[in-house]
């Protein structure tokens, strides 16, 4: 199986060089365009990690399942009065819905339905940044997990659409808490540092219906995990959804850090990682590790 993972990854290495790191803070921008990282936790706990599936990278957007997994936990079904359940058919930052949708974001996936579902946590929970780390430090089984501080800063500073969207839902009733306080700790679920093998070992859960083999307990119910996984396959890559469904097949989400998790229910997850992005934000070589891997599992395992 290892070796089997290695070869993936060595053929996924073709596509290195094409795309644009992610640009926005120095951060990102600084990041090493030729790394490629590629990890899976089997149902049986089992970890496989290939090239640079041990650095830790910024996790951005895939903060988004564990932001909503935590809000459906807390409130339930009424968390669908506050975002709604549908593709937007728009780059992760437009703020062109929102106005005419009256504050309610299209899913929990673009970044104002993120910041919406991170508003019912601010609410729930006394420090829930905290909460949220110490959430993905215990279902990753890594206690090292650390929020990036140069991250969250640069975030900060760079906020203005991020707080244009939360002002706006603010606007319209969608906002319970005071803006900034929402917006550190969405912004500190982007800075989470995680790896490859950190995402994959944390994303079982959605794999193995709702279990967290690493917390010992069931994180989610089946019918949960099941309709995560139903969200990552509508929203979870944006406006290019429909062609990854097409191409790989799997529910996934991904982050402009370049990471991408994928589901394959009842049996694995995998995390793929590399830096530079497609026009859609979504990594270019772990999109295609991706599609890769999800060919090789169409035939028996080694
Ligand atoms: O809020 C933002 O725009 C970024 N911190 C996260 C965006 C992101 O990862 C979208 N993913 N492709």
């Amino acid at each position: 199986m290892q070796r089997w993972l290695e070869s993936i990854h060595a053929r996924a290495r073709a596509r290195l060089g094409n795309g644009h790191v992610a640009s926005y803070i120095p951060a990102l921008a600084r990041q090493d365009p030729g790394r490629l990282g590629i990890a899976i936790c089997t149902n049986a706990g089992e970890v496989y990690a290939a090239g640079d599936a041990r650095t830790a990278f910024s996790i951005q957007s895939i903060a988004k399942v564990l932001l909503l997994a935590l809000a459906l936990r807390t409130h339930g079904e009424a968390l669908w009065q506050r975002v709604g359940l549908n593709p937007s058919g728009m780059p992760f930052n437009s703020l062109a819905q929102l106005e005419a949708e009256r504050g309610k974001p299209r899913n929990p996936f673009i970044n104002a339905g993120a910041i919406a579902v991170t508003d019912r946590l601010v609410s729930a929970f006394a420090t829930p940044d905290k909460h949220l780390q110490d959430v993905a430090r215990r279902l990753a089984g890594n206690a090292t997990i650390l929020i990036d501080d140069e991250v969250l800063e640069s975030e900060w500073q760079h906020r203005s659409r991020n707080a244009a969207m939360a002002y706006l839902m603010k606007a319209f009733g969608n906002i319970d808490n005071d803006v900034d306080a929402v917006l550190r700790c969405y912004f500190s679920s982007c800075a989470l540092a995680m790896s490859c093998a950190d995402l994959a070992v944390a994303m079982n859960f959605l794999a193995a219906e709702g279990e967290a083999r690493t917390m010992g307990e069931r994180f989610v119910s089946p019918g949960l995990a099941r309709r995560l996984n139903a969200i990552m396959s509508t929203c979870g890559m944006y406006d290019a959804a429909g062609d990854f469904a097409y191409r790989v097949g799997l529910p996934a989400k991904s982050g402009v850090g370049g990471g991408i998790v994928a589901i394959v229910p009842g049996r694995m997850s995998i995390c793929a990682w590399s830096p530079a992005l497609d026009d859609s934000g979504n990594s270019v070589a772990a999109q295609y590790a991706l599609e890769l891997l999800a060919e090789e599992l169409d035939n028996p395992l080694p």
